[in-house]
């Protein structure tokens, strides 16, 4: 969506806000033990307490409140029993809708004594993130973000997953247009002011292909190799954009 009033936005702010508060509840909870399921539970109960609900399960049926990433799952992870353990890479994605709005935002976060390795990984996906942030105004074309993802992540030896992007958010999950992680020549149209999207870079240690997981939801990558992800949902401005999900 694009924002036409003042009230819209304190309507995106307030599911920003509910995402924000969920995802660092969460985070807070991390370390080797902690079932996926009792992290999304700890969401759940944000959301609960906010009058916000789940967005995947209200757009997709997604069965989980949160999407829980380990390791070599890129995506759309279900929570559930399995316990995370040191050295784990972990991805929490986490979409509300609050009062008919949306916001969505995903932190990487190392479980415990994690190798450097993973945890270089995990940086390379809030850095690809703040140098998209950087390029994100009104009038630049939108491919603009794709390109300072790819730079940032191949700077690393890393790979974005070119099937996964960001996209238009505000009254559904997703909505046009797609913010792909990669120059896109298609993709030359201008941002313009008021513009609701995410960025979100996902990126792998390897090649960057995925496959499904065979549960129907979970996103792979096919060479086994680790991938992070990190994302905020912004508004478009004449200048720096306004993070709703910080
Ligand atoms: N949070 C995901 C995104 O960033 C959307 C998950 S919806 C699901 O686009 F149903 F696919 F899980
Ligand atoms: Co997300
Ligand atoms: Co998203």
């Amino acid at each position: 969506m694009s924002i036409e009033t003042p009230e819209e936005l304190a309507a995106l702010r307030a599911a920003g806000r509910v995402v924000a508060e969920a995802i660092r509840a969460m985070r807070t909870r991390v370390r080797p033990g902690v079932t996926t399921r009792e992290l999304d539970e700890i969401a759940a109960g944000v959301f609960a307490g906010a009058g916000a609900r789940p967005g995947p399960q209200l757009d997709y049926g997604f069965p989980g409140t949160t999407c829980i990433s380990v390791n070599d799952e890129a995506v759309h992870g279900i929570p559930g029993k399995r316990r995370l353990r040191d050295g784990d890479l972990v991805k929490l994605d986490v979409t509300a809708e609050l009062r008919g709005y949306y916001a969505d935002a995903c932190v990487s976060v190392t479980v415990g004594n994690a190798s450097d390795a993973t945890r270089k990984l995990a940086a390379a996906s809030r850095e690809a993130l703040n140098c998209a942030l950087e390029t994100a105004r009104a009038g630049t074309a939108l491919n603009a973000i794709g390109y300072a993802v790819q730079q940032s992540v191949s700077s690393h030896g890393y790979s974005v997953c070119p099937d996964l992007m960001g996209h238009g958010i505000g009254r559904r999950i997703h909505e046009p247009p797609n913010v792909p992680n990669y120059h896109h020549p298609r993709f030359g149209q201008p941002l313009t002011e008021g513009l609701v999207i995410t960025i979100e870079p996902i990126l792998a240690a390897g090649s960057g292909a995925v496959r499904d997981a065979g549960d129907g939801w979970t996103l792979k990558t096919r060479d086994g190799s680790y991938a992070a992800h990190a994302e905020h949902t912004i508004v478009i401005t004449d200048g720096a954009p306004i993070i709703l999900t910080a």
